[in-house]
């Protein structure tokens, strides 16, 4: 009798409570906080003079020409729109582009990349770990390790001093083998904003090639560093260095595309025989995983690449982002001598060197949002607002 009436265990029982996205969740903290003179400066999205994340003009412009033109929302298949792909290969990889070799698809923003590369990897070397600096964008070790890869966190920057720490990061990847996969920021590093040197990355090459490593490289925020050539100088280098490579790549900042998830995964393989199981296998694994990725976006970007007047709007466009975000970076190393390295790092981020509690109390006493881990979104600072932030810093250095 009793038996009969003890509880059944729940078929989703297994189930054990998450917690909220910590960087998404500070938009709803900062959203419900009364104070006027608050500041966001969490989630990374681009934001103007007036604290604003317009729409590009040229995604303006494309969006009506798409409105006025486009026939039909027939299907396209699990590799997207391959004109997008092949368009932007060229203003991301240019002539590192090897088309024999090299896979490329349209997937849902950098996160379907990264997640479709992670898949692939797990299907092709199940057994590869996958190492990322640390510290780095939280959601990396989640994508691999959801999709069953064993992740290993090694050193890569130095908080304190706001500089690269490259012979450990050397150090650690001794433990690094064959097959393994090292995870790459291709520019604007996500949280530190501190990129590697040209003859540091042609370390991590010969260290992909002597050891064996296959590179992944997460290139997110192209032309909000330094020109577009620039920001992907590093990602071609790894790409005419090395057999094998991957790139995910996120069309959300450079373009402001960010909720109409646009994205590409390209890989490189050693010879076209291979290259060709990899496509394959990226069109099956997209198929289960999203069956076919949203247009929109994709469209947008393709027909603001294949107009010469679009084009340039957009690149003029993007260029003033950087500029306004490059000219924040050199007003906060101006104010401290403590923020001085923010002025020569690159991207939407920077890390202050202050400890976890002045984070909390900066977001209590002065309604300042940032990441728990000191990241701070430059642009969501303004002329005005520097002097405040640094002001409520101070007392943290
Ligand atoms: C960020 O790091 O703030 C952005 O990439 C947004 C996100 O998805 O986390």
């Amino acid at each position: 009798m009793s038996e009969l009436l003890a509880p059944t265990p729940l078929p989703l029982g297994n189930l054990i409570d998450q917690p909220a996205d910590a960087l998404l969740g500070l938009i709803a903290l900062h959203r419900a906080d009364p104070r006027p003179e608050k500041l966001d400066l969490g989630v990374g999205v681009f934001r103007d003079d007036m604290q604003a994340t317009p729409v590009m003009r040229a995604v303006k412009a494309a969006e009506a020409h798409i409105a006025s033109t486009q026939a039909s929302k027939s299907y396209l298949g699990a590799e997207g729109d391959m004109l997008y792909a092949e368009r932007l290969a060229e203003v991301v990889l240019g002539s590192a582009i090897d088309h024999e070799r090299t896979a490329g698809v349209q997937t849902p923003g950098g996160t379907g990349a990264l997640r479709l590369g992670a898949e692939l990897l797990a299907r092709a070397h199940p057994g590869a770990t996958v190492w990322i600096g640390a510290p780095t964008w939280p959601n990396h070790a989640p994508i691999f390790g959801e999709a069953g890869l064993r992740t290993r966190s090694h050193r890569f920057y130095d908080i304190e001093r706001s500089r690269i720490d490259f012979a450990s990061m050397l150090d650690e990847l001794d433990n690094a083998r064959p097959g393994d996969v090292l995870l790459l920021h291709g520019c604007c590093h996500n949280p530190s904003g501190a990129d590697f040197s040209t003859g540091e990355w042609q370390a991590i090459a010969a260290l992909c090639e002597a050891r064996g490593l296959i590179p992944f490289v997460d290139l997110a925020y192209q032309g909000l560093g330094d020109e577009l050539a620039e920001d992907a100088a590093a990602t071609r280098r790894i790409f005419e260095a090395l057999p094998t490579a991957i790139l995910a790549y996120s069309c959300d900042k450079n373009f402001g595309l960010y909720r109409d998830r646009v994205g590409a995964l390209w890989i490189q393989s050693a010879n076209a025989g291979v290259n060709a199981l990899v496509r394959a296998n990226m069109l099956t694994l997209a198929r289960s995983l999203w069956s076919m990725p949203p247009d929109h976006g994709a469209a947008i970007v393709r027909t603001i690449l294949e107009d010469e007047a679009l084009r340039t709007d957009w690149e003029t466009e993007l260029a003033g982002m950087r500029a306004r975000i490059n000219g924040l970076r050199g007003a906060l190393a101006a104010a401290h001598p403590r923020l001085a390295p923010i002025g020569d790092q690159r991207g939407m981020f920077a890390m202050l060197p202050i400890a976890p509690e002045a984070v909390a109390q900066l977001r209590d006493q002065h309604g300042i949002y940032m990441a728990g881990n000191g990241r701070i979104n430059i642009a969501g600072l303004s002329a005005r607002t520097v002097p405040v932030l640094v002001a409520a810093l101070a007392p943290h250095f």
